[in-house]
């Protein structure tokens, strides 16, 4: 393929969709679409992209039903106790964003102990947000700046894009080129609002747990077929 996304980011839209089309509960989507993370990972790497985020949970999230909500605690429980074989295997990093606080300890455990497993794998990062919100996130990232300027550590003058980049939850990975939303929705809810501002924006009616490796090399397809600009300047 002529020219690759180094990063994509995802909105797993249409789980619940899918599963009423099918007779099925709405966790039964949440189950499904979850099993897509590692199939759209790896054929995102055999591709050669490099960074891949999904939306897994976000800040909003929490207002759906309990049992939904459990349904897919549940599921992260599950993905982070199974996930390092997988990275393993292709050389994968695991990373997480968002705000981990208000998740149950076992979960923030999990998080930090296989984002250490697999610290120096670097085929392909794949990123989860979870309990993530981008106004959230920009939130948490003035109040620290806010605390800097406080106690000294950054002076107000010397402040620019880049130092507001360097405070968000994962400063080191690269803004997304491609961003894909499934099932037909066409909205950024939330997702990554900093990082997003130059993304090419990508939307399908697949549902998420309809989307595989063909899907992806579609969007990439078109990604690959559209002039990127940058303010204006074409790359
Ligand atoms: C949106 O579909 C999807 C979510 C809110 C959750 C996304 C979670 C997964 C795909 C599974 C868990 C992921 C990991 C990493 C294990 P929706 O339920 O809002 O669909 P609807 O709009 O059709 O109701």
């Amino acid at each position: 393929m002529d020219k690759v996304p180094e990063h994509v980011a995802i909105i797993m839209d249409g789980n619940g969709r899918w599963a009423k089309a099918r007779g099925m509960p709405r966790t039964y989507g949440h189950t499904e679409g979850a099993k897509r993370v590692a199939d759209v990972t790896r054929a995102a790497g055999e591709l050669g992209i490099k960074y891949v985020t999904v939306y897994a949970f976000s800040t909003e999230n929490w207002s759906r039903a309990e049992e939904e909500v459990g349904a897919l605690m549940k599921l992260f429980r599950g993905y982070l106790k199974t996930c390092t074989r997988d990275a393993d295997e292709n050389n994968m990093r695991i990373r997480i964003i968002g705000d981990r606080t208000r998740l149950d300890k076992d979960i923030q455990e999990a998080m930090s102990k296989v984002e250490a497993h697999t610290a120096s794998y670097n085929r392909v990062t794949l990123t989860l947000a979870i309990n993530y919100g981008g106004r959230d996130e920009l939130t948490r990232a003035v109040k620290r700046l806010a605390g800097d300027v406080r106690n000294g550590a950054l002076s107000e003058e010397d402040i620019t894009s880049e130092t507001i980049s360097s405070y968000l939850d994962a400063p080191d990975i690269p803004d997304p080129d491609l961003m894909i939303r499934t099932c037909g929705e066409q909205r950024i809810s939330n997702f990554l609002l900093w990082q997003l501002a130059y993304t090419e924006l990508y939307f399908t009616d697949v549902a998420w747990p309809d989307f595989g490796a063909e899907e992806l090399r579609r969007a990439v397809e078109a990604y690959g077929n559209r002039d990127r600009r940058f303010g204006g300047v074409k790359q």
